[in-house]
């Protein structure tokens, strides 16, 4: 199970295989803005520091211009870490709504990892 790093805060978040970028912080109890969740508004953006993603499903094309998808901008709604990557998230901080959640998945990856 591939590890996202989620700056500013350096927060360990696992993302399950096929997993978005998105669906992995909300199914780890994290919460981070959200809108259409269907590649169309841009609320989701995050900048990609380190790693590779891929979009699985379509992406409306006004969304990421291509100089946005060169300097790392990636929508957390579509974006699949292809392994392990590294985040940050734009003028917020990670929130964590659900301590059990997050600590389940950890558990799951720790599992996988042994
Ligand atoms: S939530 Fe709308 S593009 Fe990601």
């Amino acid at each position: 199970m591939p590890m996202m790093t989620v700056e500013p805060d350096g927060e360990k978040v696992p993302v399950k295989a096929g997993e978005t970028i998105l669906d992995a912080m909300y199914n780890s109890g994290y919460a981070y803005r959200i809108g259409c969740r269907r590649g169309g508004c841009a609320i989701c953006k995050v900048d990609l520091l380190t790693g590779e993603v891929d979009y699985a499903k379509p992406v409306c094309d006004t969304v990421l211009t291509d100089q946005e998808r060169a300097e790392g901008t990636c929508l957390s709604c579509r974006a699949v870490p292809r392994g392990d990557v590294t985040i940050r998230l734009r003028d917020e901080r990670i929130r964590l709504t659900n301590a059990m959640l997050r600590q389940y998945r950890l558990a799951q990856y720790e599992k996988e990892s042994s």
